[in-house]
């Protein structure tokens, strides 16, 4: 292997560091997260950088670039604190990548790039009806990350909308199954699928294999 140190990748042009660094961290779950504007009119951002913080209570959080980057996701959830994440499949990803686009402030999204609005459980904000998998989110806590003027937003869990028959018996969810994608860098998009499942590994036992 070769060995880049952080003086030569500090070098290079903008654009290749960044595909460098943005690929290195790894694959990523891809997803639209959905908020509203003070108006009711919706917008769509594509996040991939979005953490299991902690299942009970339940805790989601993704990062936001810096406001002047990506500044409508999120002002509309400091607005009202709520948003939906929609899991993003293979046939819809031409429109799902448009909605990385800088459309201005009051623009439907949805309607901009070809998806469709679809509400329920009350929830002001739109889920993606063509998504496979769709959660609710409430804001928790918008962290500033002052190194880099990113955020940390983190959301409760409120609502989550999944076909039954993709969960297994132990509450595992098999993503590959409604095709929900990972991407790397910012620009790809991937499928996956199955290699293994594990027991929880303990010290004193190699862990089994168990099903999906
Ligand atoms: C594959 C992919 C992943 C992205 N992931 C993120 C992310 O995790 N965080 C982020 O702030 N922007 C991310 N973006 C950029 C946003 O989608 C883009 O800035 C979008 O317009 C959101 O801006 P808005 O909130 O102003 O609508 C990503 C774009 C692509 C294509």
């Amino acid at each position: 292997m070769k060995h880049y140190s952080i003086d030569e990748i500090q070098g290079w042009d903008r654009f290749y560091r960044t595909n460098f660094v943005n690929s290195l961290s790894g694959f990523k779950p891809v997803s639209l997260i959905a908020t509203v504007n003070k108006g009711g009119i919706p917008n769509l951002g594509v996040f991939c950088n979005i953490v299991h913080i902690g299942a009970d209570p339940a805790y989601i959080g993704f990062i936001n670039r810096p406001i002047d980057a990506a500044p409508h996701t999120l002002s509309n959830i400091r607005g009202n604190g709520l948003y939906t994440i929609n899991h993003i499949h293979p046939a819809f990803i031409s429109s799902a990548h448009q909605a990385s686009a800088k459309y201005p402030e009051g623009v439907n999204e949805f309607d901009a790039v070809g998806l469709t609005e679809e509400y329920k459980v009350d929830s002001i904000v739109p889920f993606v009806l063509e998504s496979q998998v769709q959660y609710a989110m409430e804001l928790s806590e918008i962290i500033p990350l002052r190194m880099n003027n990113t955020f940390l937003v983190v959301g409760k869990l409120m609502h989550a909308f999944i076909e039954p028959a993709i969960i297994s018996k132990d509450g595992f969810i098999n993503l590959q199954e409604a095709s929900s994608m990972v991407s790397l860098g910012m620009d790809a998009y991937y499928t996956t699928q199955p290699l293994a499942r594990f027991q929880y590994a303990k010290p004193d036992r190699a862990a089994d294999q168990i099903d999906f």
